[in-house]
């Protein structure tokens, strides 16, 4: 199974992307998660990746197309994937679609994490996330079980740099310009679903597992 995540900055992509990679036991690929190891890590895509990320904007596509084409090339790709946060512009839409191609194969869904603008400010300020391990909170949601103290490896929570709430005005903002037109681009493919991500995190998840099925 071939899966993108689509949505606004917050939207919960992250959040079922990786539930559905645990219960389909496919990989989970974040873009976003790629490029904060690296820039973790200090290598040359990081340090380049940082500089658009802490402003809100997009990380060039030719920065991106590669590493995606490339990573899902590997051996644990065979069975399928779930790409979370890619592709996120046209090109790179049109890079995935050819690369693919080329293989004689295809994406079989592309869902849509539907969320308006409003809810997404608020739930931006509330995340926590672990830059240790990647894994995300939320302050009210999901809370840790000892503040401030990641539950899975122990590591201090904080809000992300690109989660204050200007840098989350300007992510929408290049979401509405840049990434919104993927969803006529997937409809047209005839691949589309849409899910109402204003639900609470599990009436989402079942609202996808019920649309790809067993
Ligand atoms: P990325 O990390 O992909 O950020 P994003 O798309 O802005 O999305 P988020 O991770 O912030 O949100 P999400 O939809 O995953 O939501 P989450 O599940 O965490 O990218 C960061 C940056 O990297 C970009 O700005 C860009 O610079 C760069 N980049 C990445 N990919 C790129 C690409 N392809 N091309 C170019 N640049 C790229 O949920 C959010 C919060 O809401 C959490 O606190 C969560 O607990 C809570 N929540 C989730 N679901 C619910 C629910 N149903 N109800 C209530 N709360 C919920
Ligand atoms: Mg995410
Ligand atoms: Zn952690």
């Amino acid at each position: 199974m071939k899966i993108i995540m689509l949505g606004g900055p917050g939207a919960g992509k992250g959040t079922q992307a990786k539930m559905i990679a645990d219960k389909y036991g496919i990989p989970h690929i974040s873009t976003g998660d790629i490029f904060r190891a690296n820039l973790k890590a200090g290598t040359e895509l990081g340090k380049k990746a940082k500089v658009y990320m802490d402003q809100g904007l997009l990380v060039p596509d030719e920065l991106t197309c590669d590493l995606v084409v490339d990573r899902i090339s590997q051996a644990d790709c065979g069975d399928g994937f779930i790409l979370d946060g890619f592709p996120r512009t046209i090109p790179q839409a049109e890079c995935l679609t050819d690369a693919l191609k080329k293989r004689g194969d295809s994406m079989d869904y592309a869902i849509n994490v539907d969320v308006p603008d409003e809810n997404i400010i608020a739930r931006m300020s509330g995340r926590r996330a672990c830059l240790n391990c990647g894994a995300t909170y939320h302050i009210v949601n999901i809370p840790t079980k000892v503040e401030g103290i990641c539950d899975r490896c122990g590591s201090p929570v904080v809000l992300r740099a690109d989660d204050e709430p200007e840098t989350v005005k300007k992510r929408l903002d290049v979401y509405h310009e840049q990434t919104q037109p993927l969803i006529e681009y997937y409809t047209e493919q005839g691949i589309l679903k849409t899910v109402d991500g204003t639900q609470p995190m599990d009436a989402v998840f079942g609202a996808i597992v019920a649309l790809l099925g067993e």
